[in-house]
């Protein structure tokens, strides 16, 4: 037993303050001064700037209690995004309690609900915390009702104000009286979970790790139990800001380990760490291969910065493994990447790096999901998964299409419940559960297909709650679904890279928004030029941009019809040709705009 071990996440629901408290407890435990930059575990430029957390981090705190004791205090912070949830769960595994936080003003939201039942399949010991008691709007009474009645903890919350440094002591105090010390044996084979890391450009890997059972140090020899991998252990240590060397990590402890490594596709969070020579039995929990679920493509709007894109890319992806990509050409937009992450705030935040960290212009096309598609052919029968629409197979080989299916979550006051399920019933989604949490607040339960949710679910439920609705997502199912392909063809040729896939509910209103934009987006030239939405290559809707008509008669006064005549002719027959020869230039701005969609 490492009796003076406490490891413990902070879960909340976002913006409910947990930088902010763990700012107050680094503070607290003089690993940082009062004057330093706010939200010290935020490093990342983008993380600070959008005030989100994105990937989980350990520090090390060591703090001397009133009686002399020393404690070692390690918090885990984990990312509060919805994108994120599978790093949540690994932080978590690597603790034995939780901070959990509510803010005093907003009171239980959709993902608090969700962290708190991930912390209570975890089994920890959950301490319930409610954060802003500062605010005028701060109505305690009532979130510690909502505390007691929807997450049924009895246990009195304490009192804080992370920014005004009120109650961080209470916090300590019950960090280290009702957290349990972890338990775990020296002398038993390593048993160590991987539940996170990051790439140094200079280093390779820093793979995080929580031991369980055994020791492990410089020079041992390690395998990971998913892979078979071997590596001897190169330096070993914990994090107390910055990377602090030690010889070795006991039982109870969290620290990194570096082995060596160069491409972090290698690790895999969740993984059991153990002794080559004399492995453990019992691998800790299994891993899983994060997958991704939101696919885009991503183009240069120069086509000359496709190699710095290459790179950038490459250079993004050994430092985040969870997204993906592959080359892909548009006949539109000419050589880019499809990309796959785990949700739309990870496709926001990878390529705002890209753009800011690399210094690239681009363009990304409609985010879509995964279909599987069951098809038959005279040769071949099966079924394929396809992430881009511009891919589907033609419509009379396509069988059934399924598509990706989530459980949604969302927590609103009452008074929004009729706006909030007729969005949810235009979103395509089925109603499955609705109950009052407290009187004026209620938890809806949907099912609902992911690709509504990735274009503009998050603003639509905002706008018809006032802002005060939340929402949470798991992905559990892949449904048969009655979606199309709708194409858009301009000069009666496709551009693939507006293709995009639709329930055919939608796919005529839909086309007719496109066809209308685009109209207005394409400059008109010397030839009529159609524009078209096509459903598997049926046309649904069209318009046309008129011709810019060129004054050929001007210069013949009076008389001779047959002369006027004769021009015009001449006129029509070079127009003719050119609409054949014709190839429309769409401006980039209509590219972006139009992807923009609604
Ligand atoms: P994510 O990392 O995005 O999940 O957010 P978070 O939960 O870490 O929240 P963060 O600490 O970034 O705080 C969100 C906002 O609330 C910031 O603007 C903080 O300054 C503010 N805030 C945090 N704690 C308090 C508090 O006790 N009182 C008041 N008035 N504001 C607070």
């Amino acid at each position: 037993m490492s009796l003076n071990i406490r490891n413990f996440s902070i879960i909340a629901h976002i913006d409910h303050g947990k930088s902010t408290l763990a700012d107050r407890l680094l503070e607290f435990c003089h690993l940082i001064k009062g004057e330093h930059q706010n939200q010290i575990l935020d490093a990342m430029d983008l993380e600070r700037e959008r005030g989100i957390t994105i990937k989980a981090k350990a520090v090390r705190l060591n703090y001397t209690a009133e009686n002399g004791t020393d404690y070692q205090l390690n918090i885990i912070d984990t990312p509060g995004h919805v994108d994120f949830t599978y790093e949540v769960s690994r932080s978590l595994a690597a603790c034995e309690g939780c901070l959990l936080i509510v803010d005093a003003s907003q009171g239980v939201e959709a993902q608090t609900l969700s962290h708190f039942e991930l912390a209570r399949q975890h089994n920890l010991k959950i301490i319930p915390i409610i954060n802003k008691i500062d605010l005028k709007l701060a109505d305690v009474p009532k979130t510690q009702h909502q505390i007691e009645r929807i997450l049924k903890i009895s246990e009195k919350p304490i009192l804080i104000s992370a920014k005004q440094n009120i109650g961080t002591k209470d916090v300590v105090d019950a960090i280290i009286q009702r957290i349990p010390p972890p338990s775990g044996d020296a002398k038993k084979p390593l048993k160590a979970l991987v539940f996170d890391s990051h790439y140094d450009p200079f280093r390779g890997v820093i793979v995080y790790i929580r031991i369980f059972d055994g020791e492990i140090s410089l020079n041992s020899r390690v395998l990971f139990c998913s892979t078979q991998e071997k590596y001897v252990v190169e330096e070993v240590g914990f994090f107390q800001l910055k990377m602090q060397r030690t010889g070795k990590l006991t039982p109870g402890e969290v620290g990194y380990v570096i082995l060596g490594i160069k491409d972090i596709h290698k690790i895999k969070i969740g993984d059991t760490l153990t002794d080559v020579e004399n492995p453990t039995l019992a691998a800790h929990i299994g891993y899983k291969e994060v997958k991704p679920f939101v696919f885009c493509g991503l183009y240069p709007v120069n086509p000359g910065d496709y190699g710095n894109l290459t790179k950038a890319i490459g250079k993004l992806h050994l430092e985040d493994s969870s997204f993906f990509y592959q080359p892909e050409t548009s006949t539109a937009l000419g050589f880019g990447y499809r990309c796959g992450f785990l949700g739309l705030l990870h496709m926001d935040i990878v390529k705002e790096r890209l753009q800011r960290e690399f210094d690239l212009n681009l363009i990304i096309t409609v985010p879509n999901v995964r279909y599987k598609i069951e098809y038959s052919r005279k040769d071949k029968e099966g079924i394929i998964e396809v992430e881009n629409p511009s891919k589907f197979p033609q419509r009379q080989f396509i069988k059934k299409i399924f598509e990706p299916y989530i459980m949604a979550t969302v927590v609103s006051p009452a008074q929004y419940l009729g706006n909030i399920m007729s969005l949810c019933e235009n979103k395509r989604a089925n109603f499955l559960d609705m109950t009052y949490i407290t009187e004026d607040k209620v938890k809806l339960i949907y099912e609902m297909p992911l690709a509504e949710v990735i274009i503009d679910f998050y603003d639509a439920l905002k706008s018809v709650s006032s802002g005060y609705a939340s929402f949470d997502y798991e992905i559990y199912d892949y449904k048969e679904s009655e979606v199309v392909k709708l194409d858009i063809l301009v000069n009666n040729e496709t551009i693939d890279a507006f293709s995009f896939v639709v329930h055919k509910d939608k796919a005529v209103t839909y086309g007719r928004k496109l066809v209308e934009k685009l109209r207005g987006l394409i400059p008109r030239q010397l030839f009529e030029i159609p524009i078209q939405a096509a459903v598997f290559g049926k046309v649904i809707a069209r318009d046309n941009i008129r011709s810019l008509r060129k004054d050929v008669i001007a210069k013949c006064y009076g008389g001779d019809i047959t002369r006027k005549r004769k021009l015009l002719e001449k006129q029509k027959e070079g127009k003719r040709k050119m609409k054949q020869l014709g190839n429309v230039s769409i401006p980039q701005e209509a590219f972006i705009a139009l992807l923009k969609l609604e």
